[in-house]
């Protein structure tokens, strides 16, 4: 994948495993599109149209798997609904916020630079890249490539007639070649776009299924990247949608790691922080403007909050290397007395480890400004804690035991919220993530 990389620090973990980052963008881009219908499969289709005119270019190889990666999470950085609309519609301006944004989530990552880069200039328009030179760095030309991919890609739905479709989006690209888009790759995109299988393929329901036989004539297909990594971008696109859980992922992954290390979990403590990381990856499917609502909830927004679980299950499950962590993760909301959901477990299929998560979530949201309360303190955490495992919805034996070693797990959500200030100040801090009321004192 190549790129350089920056902060923060990678610490060597021996339990680290690979995966494959293909499979893992493609959840990550699927997650993003669940927000609303009109975005469904956008980043499948953009990688799809994307290669396809990789192929007539004759890419080389790394490139070309490079640009179907950052097109598989390339509105990443657009955090609410209404910035993913604005984005979506063809001719909208200001839209160059979304692509730092995701610039600096996918940097953090040291083996994905090239892919930030991508993602950092893919709405920078081709009149506007005549002065390079004034450019920070030279534009790639898989951005340009992107941004046509992307512009196509916005204009697409299941139609019922996708040739008649393809001729206005033809036209429309045509009309913006040389302001908006580069002449040479729109001159290549009508040679691909000529084909009528091209617009079958863009309109397919299959389009999964065929951006995974492109892919696979990729000779970078096996392609995979440390776990430590990808939790980590899959935690900052999850929670720094909001300040109100700029730090919720990556503290639920610390403290079910800590409890799992006081309970003598060993080895399995390590899946347990990739399940904190991956918990709420279904929330991506809840607009953001529905978790930083400050009053009470209609019924309709509790409904899409409780789909979370589920959307994280069912995205996640296509990654076989994970089936251990996908289970747990997706279980964080499932109550011992089997109220719980989306699955309505029975105490006895709740796994050990989904049960700390479950604890490890609500200490972690207990400790956490939400729009329509503060922080709440110690005593009203242990409490609530409490009150849920008396009630037979959290397990009484972790909840006794973070009870206990309260003080060691709250010096631990501080630490984690202080490093993730540190790390990713610049960002979080002028989109007022990182809320000075549920910050701890430095
Ligand atoms: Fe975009
Ligand atoms: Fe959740
Ligand atoms: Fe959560």
């Amino acid at each position: 994948m190549g790129g350089n990389g920056f902060q923060p620090p990678v610490v060597p973990d021996p339990l680290d495993i690979h995966v494959p980052i293909y499979q893992l963008f493609g959840c990550l881009g699927e997650a993003l599109d669940l927000v609303h219908p009109q975005l469904t499969d956008h980043h499948k289709s953009t990688a799809v149209i994307a290669a396809l005119i990789a192929d007539e270019m004759a890419l080389p190889s790394e490139e070309r798997a490079n640009l179907i990666l950052a097109s598989l999470i390339h509105d990443a950085g657009a955090f609410g609904l209404k910035q993913r609309l604005d984005v979506a519609r063809f001719d909208s301006e200001d839209i160059l916020p979304h692509c730092t944004a995701g610039y600096q989530l996918l940097r953090g990552c040291p083996s994905l630079g090239a892919i930030a880069e991508i993602v950092r200039h893919h709405h920078v328009r081709w009149a506007d890249c005549r002065d390079a030179p004034l450019q920070e760095v030279p534009i790639p030309r898989t951005s340009h490539l992107l941004h046509l991919a992307d512009r196509v890609a916005v204009g697409i739905g299941h139609v019922s007639n996708p040739l008649s479709l393809g001729r206005e989006i033809v036209k429309r690209i045509r009309d913006n070649t040389g302001k908006m888009l580069a002449p040479e790759l729109v001159q290549i995109f009508e040679k691909v776009a000529s084909r009528p299988a091209f617009w079958f393929d863009v309109t397919s329901h299959r389009i999964g299924s065929i951006l995974d036989g492109l892919w696979r004539c990729s000779s970078d297909s096996c392609e995979t990247v440390a776990l430590s990594e990808i939790e980590h971008l899959f935690s900052r696109v999850i929670d720094f949608r909001s300040r109100f859980t700029a730090s919720h992922s990556v503290a639920v992954a610390a403290i079910a790691e800590a409890i799992g290390q006081r309970m003598g979990l060993g080895d399995s403590c390590r899946s347990l922080r990739a399940a904190g990381h991956f918990h709420d990856l279904g929330k991506l499917s809840v607009p953001v403007e529905i978790l930083e609502k400050p009053g009470p909830l209609t019924p309709e927004e509790i409904s899409l909050i409780m789909v979370h679980p589920y959307h994280t299950f069912q995205v996640l499950r296509k990654v076989d290397q994970l089936n251990e962590i996908t289970r747990w993760a997706s279980c964080h909301h499932e109550c011992l007395d089997g109220s719980g959901y989306p699955f309505c477990l029975a105490a006895e299929h709740i796994p050990m480890a989904a049960r700390i998560l479950a604890v490890a979530d609500m200490f972690v949201a207990l400790s956490e400004d939400r729009p329509y309360r503060p922080t709440l303190p110690r005593a009203e955490v242990i409490r609530i804690l409490g009150y849920r495992a008396k009630n037979s919805k959290l397990d009484g034996s972790i909840v006794a035991l973070v009870t206990h070693y309260f003080d060691e797990l709250d010096a631990r959500h501080r630490d984690v919220r202080k490093q993730l200030s540190a790390s990713y100040g610049d960002f979080v801090r002028p989109l007022g993530l990182l809320s000075t009321r549920g910050t701890p004192p430095s």
